[in-house]
């Protein structure tokens, strides 16, 4: 039976509410989201069940990890088909504010990110988007003071950026990386995979498929560098045009010569149209 979840879209409620949520000493699990929720976003939910005795989901989309150009107004935004999906997983509780009540007037504070944030992969292309998401990500977590909080490892840098971010303010959050889910064919799953044609759609693993012939070559003791490019050239060849195709030190994003120097991480972003998909895997 599954049960609607409790919806707050004003501080004073989420503070009421999880007040309620926190009776009895029970802990709280965050789970960050723009909406558009997808399987991605129900596996984190499901996995924060099993770290906590409550589950708060947020949806907002962030208009300050956004530029001018990008797709904030067009973002996807389906509030009802979320809302059922969440039930159905007995999410106890939303915080859905608006952007005035995420940044009222004159607001003035952000937060200054470095270490995994300024490595020269997403934010070498989207140079807003860490200040934005950190900011955002702080206060969801100073608003709702969550004892776990959940994020996919698509977004490998931002999990970084943020685990980073937690320990170095001691916002007192455990964050907690979750495996990419991804379609039957490997693509990964995103809000943004709506954005593409049929067309785009087909060619869309191509990505996966690149990163895991990357990581075996690389795996069986191949070297990084023709490996990369190898890879680069796989992707670009089925009509992406490449962002970055990167070997990365997977704690702290470096750059990396040689499998000796540390665990790997093979990272990709890449555009298909105006859409622009991003994947990693592990070696
Ligand atoms: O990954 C996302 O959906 C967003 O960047 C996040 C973490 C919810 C912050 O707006």
């Amino acid at each position: 039976m599954s049960r609607p979840p409790i919806v707050v879209r004003t501080l004073p409620a989420l503070r009421g509410a999880l007040t309620g949520l926190r009776a009895r000493n029970a802990t709280t699990a965050l789970v960050p989201t723009m909406g558009a929720l997808h399987d991605g976003h129900l596996t984190l939910v499901r996995l924060a069940k099993r770290r906590a005795d409550r589950v708060v989901v947020s949806i907002f989309v962030n208009p300050a990890q956004f530029a001018p150009h990008e797709d904030f107004a067009s973002y996807p935004r389906t509030w009802k088909a979320d809302l059922a999906k969440l039930a159905a997983e007995n999410v106890d509780l939303v915080w859905n504010p608006d952007v005035k009540a995420m940044y009222p007037d004159g607001f003035a504070t952000s937060i200054v990110t470095e270490g995994p944030a300024v490595v020269g992969l997403e934010d070498r292309f989207r140079p807003h988007f860490f200040g934005g998401v950190t900011t955002v990500v702080g206060k969801l977590f100073t608003q709702c003071r969550p004892d776990v909080a959940l994020f996919g490892a698509k977004d490998f840098q931002q999990l970084r950026v943020v685990t980073r971010m937690a320990r170095d303010l001691d916002l007192g959050v455990k964050v907690i990386g979750a495996p990419t889910v991804r379609e039957r064919d490997g693509l990964a799953m995103s809000s943004r995979n709506v954005y593409l044609s049929p067309e785009q759609r087909r060619a869309a693993p191509m990505l996966y498929r690149a990163l895991k012939e990357t990581a075996k070559r690389i795996g069986a003791g191949g070297r990084i560098e023709p490996a990369v490019a190898a890879g680069a050239k796989q992707v670009s060849e089925a009509g992406f045009a490449l962002d970055y195709f990167e070997a990365r030190h997977a704690e702290t994003l470096a750059p990396i010569a040689s499998t000796k120097a540390g665990p790997i991480r093979i990272l990709v972003a890449a555009r298909i149209g105006s859409t622009r998909l991003i994947d990693n895997i592990a070696v």
